[in-house]
């Protein structure tokens, strides 16, 4: 099938992407020049795993770049709309973007199309698109809107696409249904994991995903809820962790104890210092208020916030603990990324805690593996970037883990220790088991655990929490 896909940022390129892999004719658009001439010579604006590989195989092919909605739209049978919806200041989506491109679809039309709304918006949004499409159109050509959520991780989004738990269609009639189960019948049918040259799934992936068709509205919804569920899972957890710091119990524990219940899961259930990214912070304030718009008090999410943010905190004032006074202390930063795998910085815990430090007068030698460019365009010359997570230790009064990065969770600890001016690791991300640090001869202070220390160490840190091994 011949399919548009509107935006080429996070979703939209790769939705793009993989709608190639799965043997569909794809033209991609977007109005900014620079970033179109840079995907035309092949280079990836994004770090995400198994992106590069599919532009090599149909970048020129099956997968074409372009500046005009109109010949994208006038080529294809469907149109995914999947530009941004940044917050506006009181949290509500910001749906101007997608309100000019569907006046631009409209004026373009030359026969029936589907048009899928990909981005995350809030509930009504797909009758708002019909309605401002139908006030536009010129000429007599059908058209039907479809809501297609997507549930894509940043680092995993092409085996997330090709290899999904679900699909969700909210289409509002038979036509537009058949449609979009035609464009995902690789995945749904199971052909696409069959082929020999396929972007190898994931452990643990279906092979062949739930197709749940909704209306419209319930697909719209079911984006929201499920990103607010999750990120409530989080703040849970990290209220728990809480409760476990307090009685000296230790969130590991208790977080497998929880988890093995097959009606909560183990997934996102992992204690820190809150979630961040381009999604959760903004989905769940939009869902909030959406509600409030509609008249429904939903002040769960008020507190899934206030957790999440107050957990950046906690973890500042552990420092505080360790380190006692801040101005001029060295600090070495593993991370910078909202989390491991990405480059991305947007809404970073990290970034916002280095943020704290800074204004504390810390000195901060800062590392992490893909985020260092994006990271100096906030941070500029604030911090120190260095060339690994050894470096970033080398004479520090602490080593700080802000990015649950796999490679973090590798370290030569022995090394650290000795690179370390003091030997204090304060992890956000509970990367390590505390044994493994006590026998590094490191103090290791958590999120939800309380303090080993070794013995000879004791005297640097000042730490309300700690356990003494005598
Ligand atoms: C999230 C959702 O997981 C996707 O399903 C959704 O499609 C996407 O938002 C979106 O709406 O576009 P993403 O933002 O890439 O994906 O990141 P997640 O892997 O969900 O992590 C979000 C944040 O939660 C990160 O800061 C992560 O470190 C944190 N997190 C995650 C925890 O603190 N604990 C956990 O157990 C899991």
């Amino acid at each position: 099938m011949k399919i548009a896909v509107i935006g080429s940022g996070y979703v939209g390129l790769v939705a793009a992407a993989c709608f190639a892999e799965m043997g569909h004719s794809v033209i991609c658009v977007d109005n900014d020049e620079r970033k179109l001439s840079a995907l035309q010579r092949g280079e990836i604006p994004i770090h995400e795993l198994y992106l590069p590989e599919l532009l090599e195989r149909h970048l020129g092919r099956r997968l074409h770049f372009s500046n005009s909605i109109k010949d994208a739209v006038q080529a294809c049978s469907a149109v995914f709309i999947a530009v941004g919806t940044p917050p506006l200041e009181n949290g509500e989506a910001d749906l101007s973007f997608v309100e000019a491109v569907a006046r631009e679809i409209a004026l373009s039309l030359n026969g029936y199309k589907v048009i899928v709304e990909k981005s995350t918006v809030p509930v009504y949004t797909s009758d708002w698109i019909r309605r401002v499409m139908k006030r536009t159109c010129t000429a007599g050509s059908g058209f039907d809107v479809v809501s297609n959520p997507e549930f894509l991780r940043e680092g995993t989004a092409v085996t997330d696409f090709l290899y999904p738990d679900r699909i969700v269609v909210g289409a509002d009639n038979q036509r537009s249904r058949e449609l979009l189960r035609e464009i995902y019948s690789p995945t749904i049918d199971g052909s696409y994991s069959a082929q020999a040259d396929r972007i190898p799934e994931p452990t643990n992936s279906q092979t062949k995903p739930k197709l749940i068709m909704t209306s419209a509205k319930s697909a719209e919804l079911i984006k929201h809820a499920s990103n607010a569920f999750l990120a409530m899972k989080i703040s849970f957890i990290n209220a728990v962790a809480n409760v476990c710091e307090q009685v000296d119990a230790d969130i590991e524990e208790v977080r497998k104890g929880i988890g093995a219940d097959r009606r909560i899961g183990s997934a996102f259930l992992n204690a820190g210092i809150g979630y961040g990214g381009s999604c959760f912070p903004k989905d769940v304030a939009a869902f909030r208020s959406v509600a409030q718009q509609v008249g429904c008090s939903f002040p769960l999410l008020d507190d899934v916030i206030k957790i999440n943010s107050e957990q950046r905190h906690r973890f500042l004032r552990k420092v505080r603990e360790t380190l006692w006074t801040l101005k001029g202390k060295r600090l070495g930063v593993l991370g910078l990324a909202f989390k491991g795998g990405t480059d991305d910085i947007r809404e970073s815990p990290a970034i916002e805690i280095i943020k704290l430090l800074v204004s504390e007068h810390c000195s901060i030698r800062a590392y992490d593996p893909a985020a260092m460019d994006r990271a100096r365009e906030v941070l500029k010359e604030s911090v120190s970037y260095v060339a690994d997570c050894y470096e970033a230790a080398e004479g520090a009064d602490a080593l700080l883990v802000l990015t649950d990065w796999e490679d973090f969770s590798q370290l030569d600890l022995k090394r650290i220790r000795g690179l370390l001016k003091y030997p204090n690791v304060i992890d956000g991300r509970n990367l390590y088991s505390r044994e493994a640090m006590l026998n590094a001869g490191l103090t290791y202070i958590s999120v939800g655990r309380s303090t080993l220390k070794p013995i000879a160490s004791s005297e640097h840190a000042v730490d309300a929490i700690s356990v003494s091994l005598e």
